[in-house]
């Protein structure tokens, strides 16, 4: 990347300590490697008019994503990203930025190997070291999809388990017939069902939008900057 451009802006808006009462919720939507994340350009439209979003993929999601399908002012931040944003000591770390920014995140498609990465801890890339350093009081949505025969591994039980601990909370796959021909649980939820689950979740919450505040570390009721 040549610039730092989406960096500054994303420091500008955590910076910004002017209270100009209620903002629009700041959604930090996130693809992983499932051939659902054909439907993220959707799924950003879909929250685009009602929240200020920015975006992440994994290496793997970036092979289903079709950017010209995505919002024109969206930035798609990726590993290089988190690389290329950082050279000395000092400088702002992409990851801690965007927790910092972000009011919500929602994953989605969450695929097998990120939902394990997640309930193990591991944070080897832009997305899962921002969930490593989730503050916890700040929603997390995921919705999972993958082949039947995955989603039925016990594994993902186990996984889902401790994502549920967390916090984390599950808008599950749906039965269709998958990408692989078969039939199956494992669909991702319609961009449409998870974008009105979050500001369903959001707009019941006492006090959203309408409390002021200057901090910065908003959490989930507070959208004021
Ligand atoms: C064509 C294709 C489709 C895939 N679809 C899925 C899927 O729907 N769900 C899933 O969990 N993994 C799927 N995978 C496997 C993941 O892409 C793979 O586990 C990858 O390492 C995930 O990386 P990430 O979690 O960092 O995005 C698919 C792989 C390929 C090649």
């Amino acid at each position: 990347m040549a610039s730092n451009e989406p960096l500054d802006t994303l420091r500008e808006s955590n910076s910004t300590q002017v209270n100009n009462g209620p903002r629009r919720p700041r959604i930090l939507l996130a693809a992983s490697g499932s051939v659902a994340a054909i439907k993220f350009g959707n799924l950003c439209n879909c929250f685009s008019d009602w929240a200020d979003v920015r975006a992440v993929a994994t290496q793997a999601a970036l092979h289903f994503i079709d950017r010209t399908s995505l919002p024109k002012d969206l930035i798609l931040y990726t590993d290089e990203h988190e690389w290329s944003t950082w050279s000395k000591i000092g400088d702002t770390v992409l990851h801690i930025e965007l927790r910092r920014w972000a009011d919500i995140m929602v994953i989605a498609p969450l695929s097998a190997n990120t939902l394990g990465k997640i309930a193990g801890g591991l944070c080897d890339n832009l997305l899962t070291s921002i969930i490593r350093a989730w503050d916890y009081e700040k929603p997390i949505f995921v919705a999972p999809a993958m082949n039947t025969f995955m989603w039925t591994n016990p594994f993902t039980e186990r996984h889902l388990m401790t994502v549920d601990e967390l916090g984390i909370t599950l808008i599950p796959p749906i039965s269709k017939r998958l990408a692989c021909g078969d039939y199956g649980t494992g669909a991702m939820a319609e961009p449409s069902l998870i974008f009105s689950t979050v500001r369903l979740f959001l707009e019941s919450q006492p006090n959203a939008g309408n409390n002021n505040n200057n901090n910065h570390n908003n959490n989930s009721k507070n959208y004021s900057s």
